[in-house]
């Protein structure tokens, strides 16, 4: 479920023929990280919509899939249910596949490539729709609610979750606080490229109609011994950063991310034994009545 550190200037940047394959192979390493390691909290997610529901969702849309980790999440959580995965991406739709496979979840998970900015493709009615971290790729995401509105059944939910902020994942003393600078200067190349992020989903949701919407903040605090993924997840967070970053860190950050982003010596990220996992994601859930 993610959380890339560093927006795409072109809402498109995914998109079938013409797809980066190293970009997008980059992208299913990061989001497929990001699944391993904070597993739990998405579990937590999952388990507090089936709270919510009326009763048990049998059909689950989840817009802008990515390698699946949000549509096996709710597959699990919801053991009867269908979920159809759409995404613009072929690439991160291949490796859905290939995951479902393995989990043999094929009979009761199906995908769907679309340009959700193009079209909104022909669908039955749903009884759930999951958009993690994805909404704020849209150029209109007031249409696609009104769509998603239209597809679900009265009674059913959307969930609309998004990063609060990028996770922080060292400890605040290396580099005399150079994560917070780098979050910062995502923050602003964020603002610049992509307004949606760090929108307020809920008045967005009431305007496309839906009820009651819920805002609920899920905090994130990993801290040390962790599986050894969170390394390999740190560096290909920190990894985006720096490329996107380097015409606006200092010389000094940036040597400072270089040794922590080094294959192997004293700071890399792959042999630190100190690194945490924190930041905050909000969801909003609401419900058409
Ligand atoms: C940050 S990823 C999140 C992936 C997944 N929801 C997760 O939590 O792991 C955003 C996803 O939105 C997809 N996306 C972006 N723009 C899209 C569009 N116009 N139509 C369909 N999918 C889109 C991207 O290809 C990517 O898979």
């Amino acid at each position: 479920m993610t959380s890339e550190p560093v927006a795409h200037h072109d809402h498109h940047h995914a998109d079938g023929p013409g797809e980066d394959p190293d970009a997008a192979a980059a992208m299913a390493e990061l989001l497929e990280l990001d699944g391993e390691v904070l597993h739990d909290y998405l579990a937590g997610i999952t388990s507090w919509i089936a709270e919510q529901s009326d009763a048990a969702p049998r059909r689950i849309l989840d817009l802008g899939a990515g390698t699946g980790t949000g549509t096996i999440a709710l597959a699990r959580q919801f053991s009867d249910a269908e979920v159809i995965a759409l995404d613009n991406s072929a690439a991160l739709l291949s490796r859905l596949q290939g995951k479902v496979a393995d989990l043999e979840l094929d009979s009761r998970v199906s995908w769907l490539q679309v340009d959700l900015d193009a079209e909104w493709p022909t669908l039955a009615e749903v009884d759930l729709a999951w958009a993690c971290t994805s909404m704020h790729h849209l150029a209109d995401g007031g249409r696609v609610l009104a769509d998603v509105f239209a597809t679900l059944r009265p009674g059913g939910l959307l969930v609309v979750l998004e990063l609060d902020s990028p996770p922080r994942f060292l400890p605040d003393d290396v580099g005399s606080g150079l994560e917070a600078r780098c979050q910062d200067a995502v923050s602003q190349l964020n603002a610049e490229v992509m307004p949606l992020l760090g929108l307020d989903w809920g008045p967005q949701l009431e305007q496309a109609g839906f009820d009651v919407v819920t805002r609920r903040r899920f905090d994130i605090d990993l801290r040390p011994p962790l599986p050894e993924a969170i390394g390999r997840y740190a560096r290909a967070y920190l990894q985006r950063i720096r490329s996107a970053m380097h015409d606006r860190l200092e010389p000094a950050d940036l040597r400072a991310l270089d040794s922590l982003l080094a294959p192997d010596g004293p700071d890399s990220l792959l042999v630190r034994t100190d690194l945490v996992v924190r930041g905050t994601r909000t969801a909003w859930l609401g419900r058409r009545p």
